[in-house]
């Protein structure tokens, strides 16, 4: 279905207070806070310079609640200034009077970020549009902002304050990191090919079991290749691993696990080897000798035979999660291996998230997939055929503020409808 939206080249934004709504939520070093990657701010700043002649007001959340990343945005500011090679302001401040002064009195030309935007109990919930606006979020930012422009498509599955709630209030616009997801989505997924691949790895299990919800539910995932912790969860579930994983709501995954594979076992390829950490090295084990004897940071070369071939007969691709720890040399074997297989097969491939984007350059093969999304849960969703939120606020901004304007874009609203 296509998609009725604006984008920047819609609306005349230069001199105008814009409020864009950016996602520039990065793995944050535990230990000294660091930002660990760049990858969305560099997408962001593309948005942010093409507005040179607005005054930027940039929101995004940064983690969650409770969580070590759940931190303040003042190093993202630091390092879009230094992406952007210009002054970029902070306050700490969301909608209080502190931000609220600040973003009066900007210039054209000027970029202010506010801080955390779920530092603010609001933007941690999700709600209608109509609800949204009613939020004090939006209804005290709405009176200092002319416009807003949607940029985050990675959190497009989120129906939050500052996601769904501006649309209809000011005119509001897709971002270029939007424009560009949606145009290249449309693009690899026009043409329907199975079967369905998906690798999973990285170590956010939840996510990724919600993944396979998704994507089986529209018939995504005919096949799912586990690595990383989610593959030693399904180890567990399948009575292959006995040691403790050591992460949150493991007992509830595992079973979890246990009943996707119960349903459809054939969909599940698990490791049959994993390589160990071993006085500093790589020592490669079975799964069936693996008793707990050391950190598990790779899959094995059996492991990637078995998996390559499933790539190779795939129609379509997507990985989420790297299979290892590939920031280390000894544990980057199952990571350059499986993106390689990506690269050289007929299919179409599709990468999700920072971590695999920086692996892609690392192995010099980054031109070689069909597309690279800095978005997790929010491509998962797309995929999986559910309507996004983000979109649906583009669409009736478009309806209320826009020349109707039908863009060469379609959401591939249902990949699953119709299909076997
Ligand atoms: C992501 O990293 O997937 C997005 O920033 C959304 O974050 P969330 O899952 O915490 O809403």
């Amino acid at each position: 279905m296509a998609i009725r939206m604006l984008t920047l080249e819609d609306l005349d934004l230069s001199g105008k207070r814009v409020f864009l709504r950016v996602d520039i939520n990065t793995p944050i070093h535990p230990e000294t806070g660091a930002l660990i990657e760049q990858a969305r701010l560099e997408e962001a700043a593309q948005t942010i310079a093409r507005l040179s002649k607005s005054k930027v007001v940039v929101g995004s959340h940064q983690g969650r609640v409770g969580r070590p990343d759940y931190t303040s945005l003042a190093k993202h500011a630091e390092a879009l200034s230094g992406i952007l090679g210009k002054a970029v302001s902070f306050v700490p401040d969301v909608f209080g009077p502190e931000a609220l002064r600040e973003i009066d009195s900007m210039e054209a030309g000027e970029i202010l970020v506010l801080d955390n935007l779920r530092f603010t109990a609001e933007e941690n919930q999700e709600y209608r549009p109509v609800d949204a606006e009613r939020t004090f979020l939006v209804s005290r930012l709405k009176g200092h902002v002319d416009a807003c422009v949607l940029d985050a498509f990675s959190t497009a599955h989120r129906s939050s304050p500052t996601i769904v709630g501006f649309a209809e209030l000011v005119p509001t616009c897709a971002g270029l990191t939007v424009a560009k997801e949606l145009r290249m989505l449309d693009k690899v997924l026009g043409v329907e090919k199975g079967p369905y691949v998906t690798v999973l790895g990285g170590a956010k299990v939840s996510d990724r079991l919600e993944a396979i919800d998704a994507l089986v539910a529209n018939n995504r995932a005919d096949r799912v290749l586990l690595c990383g912790v989610v593959g030693l969860v399904f180890l567990k579930a399948a009575g292959m691993y006995r040691g403790s994983l050591g992460i949150e709501s493991e007992q509830k995954h595992v079973m979890k696990a246990r009943q996707l594979i119960d349903e459809d076992p054939e969909r599940f390829a698990m490791p049959v080897d994993v390589a160990i950490k071993v006085d500093g090295g790589r020592r490669d084990v079975d799964v069936k000798s693996l008793a707990g004897q050391g950190a598990v940071l790779d899959i094995g070369p059996k492991t990637v035979e078995k998996y390559e071939k499933f790539i190779k007969g795939a129609g379509t691709v997507f990985m989420s999660g790297p299979p290892g720890a590939f920031e280390w040399k000894e544990f980057s074997f199952g990571t350059e291996s499986l993106l390689k297989a990506m690269a050289s097969s007929l299919a179409t491939t599709i990468i999700s998230g920072g971590h695999l984007s920086s692996a892609l350059r690392k192995y010099g093969i980054h031109d070689q997939v069909d597309h690279i999304s800095t978005a997790g849960g929010a491509l998962v969703q797309y995929l999986a055929g559910r309507r996004l939120p983000l979109v649906d606020a583009l669409e009736r901004a478009s309806d209320k503020w826009g020349p109707r304007k039908l863009q060469a874009v379609s959401q591939a609203e249902k990949p699953g409808a119709g299909r076997a």
